[in-house]
């Protein structure tokens, strides 16, 4: 299945069991939204999760695309990525978890063709705040015949310090060759896929955990990591939106393994994050952008100091674009690539040259690192890197 007809019979899926599509936000939150970026496809619902009727009724389904950057030191490894699509279904006070789960499950079964023998289910033990363990989300596991395990604060979950939050069943897909063995906690090869959360409580920001005035749920499923799943595979960057950046990265400059994947993501991640609008800077999101970039040209210029964005073919940009749902003109997003790509040579040049000047008078004083970053525009981890290059 192709990322299209997944996410085709993911919505027709929830479309029959009355479900309205929710409109896909941009990764940019509207003014006042105290996070830089949309990290998942509850994000945008947070005001409706707690309360506030929806336009488009109880029931509701969409894909929206998701940044995180609370992945980006696991990126590189090859189920990560920056910028993914999240699927996702929502009840507004509307049905239950065991509903949620149970057509979930049919859903992975029959919709996507998944053996149930290769589903492990986790569920919330208890604990924390003293909530309960999750009994109904248990039961309704067993009874559909699906192993699942009970396990502590990793199945408790919020979408950062304050806001909905409440337990979660987890979905895993075995991904070994043989047969199933150990529990998603014991064998790395139990892949999450989805994870189905029911939103309870509100946690306010004096720590108060406070009962919602209706419970909801809220299910998300990585696009990428799916199809993975269904192709069969253990890399998501062997899938339909990843492998042109492999290719043509790949290609063009020799790359392997974690630097291949970490250059891939980044630029991916970075022209999804232009396409909402966000322009390289030094602070907020254009600094969130300006780092995916430079960190990807420090490991293509680690072995060539002559390797460019200019080589990159246009249609990658394109077919990722597309995929993203996001009509922005490829020309002028590849000149900002490339405009970015050239500052920062000139920075490394000049970072270099007055690295060099500070060091040869002993160790860098906090002094130092401030005189080279607010006269001189060179923030301390690229100092550090210029150190780490001269030693
Ligand atoms: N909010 C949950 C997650 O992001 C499910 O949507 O995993």
């Amino acid at each position: 299945m192709t990322p299209d007809d997944i996410t085709r019979t993911f919505l027709d899926h929830y479309h029959r069991h009355g479900h309205q599509d929710a409109p896909e936000s941009s990764l940019v939150p509207p003014p006042g939204d105290p996070v830089l970026f949309t990290t998942s496809g509850m994000h945008p619902l947070t005001p409706y999760l707690l309360g506030r009727p929806h336009p488009g009724g109880r029931r509701l389904a969409n894909v929206q695309r998701c940044l995180r950057t609370t992945d980006l030191d696991e990126v590189g490894d090859s189920t990560h990525l920056t910028v993914f699509q999240m699927l996702g279904s929502w009840s507004l006070g509307d049905y239950d978890i065991a509903t949620s789960l149970r057509w979930g499950f049919g859903l992975l079964t029959d919709g996507f063709g998944i053996p149930a023998g290769r589903l492990h289910a986790t569920v919330f033990g208890g604990g924390g705040d003293g909530e309960g363990p999750d009994d109904t989300a248990r039961d309704t596991w067993t009874g559909l015949g699906v192993p699942v395990e009970a396990l502590g604060e990793d199945n408790w979950w919020s979408n950062g310090p304050t806001g909905p939050c409440g337990p979660d069943s987890e979905i895993f897909v075995w991904t070994g060759d043989g047969p199933p063995t150990g529990t998603p906690s014991t064998d790395a090869r139990w892949v999450e896929v989805w994870n189905h959360v029911q939103m309870r409580y509100h946690r306010h920001p004096d720590g108060r955990l406070t009962p919602l005035p209706h419970s909801s749920i809220d299910t998300g499923m990585g696009l990428e990591r799916l199809e993975m799943v269904l192709r069969g595979d253990r890399s998501v960057f062997t899938g339909d939106g990843l492998r042109p950046w492999v290719d043509a990265v790949g290609e063009r400059w020799d790359l392997r393994g974690a630097d291949l994947r970490v250059v891939s993501d980044h630029l991916r991640s970075a022209v999804v994050v232009l396409g909402d609008g966000v322009r390289p800077g030094n602070t907020g999101r254009g600094y969130v952008l300006r780092r995916l970039l430079r960190r990807a040209l420090t490991v293509l210029w680690r072995d060539d100091p002559a390797r460019t964005l200019n080589d990159l073919p246009p249609q990658v940009y394109g077919d990722t674009l597309r995929r993203f749902r996001q009509p922005v003109d490829v020309g002028s997003l590849h000149a900002t690539l490339v405009d970015e790509e050239r500052r920062f040579r000139g920075l490394l040049r000049r970072g270099r040259s007055l690295v060099d000047r500070v060091r040869a008078r002993g160790p860098l004083t906090e002094r130092d690192y401030h005189w080279l970053h607010d006269t001189h525009g060179l923030p301390r981890d690229l100092v550090d890197g210029l150190l780490a290059e001269a030693s």
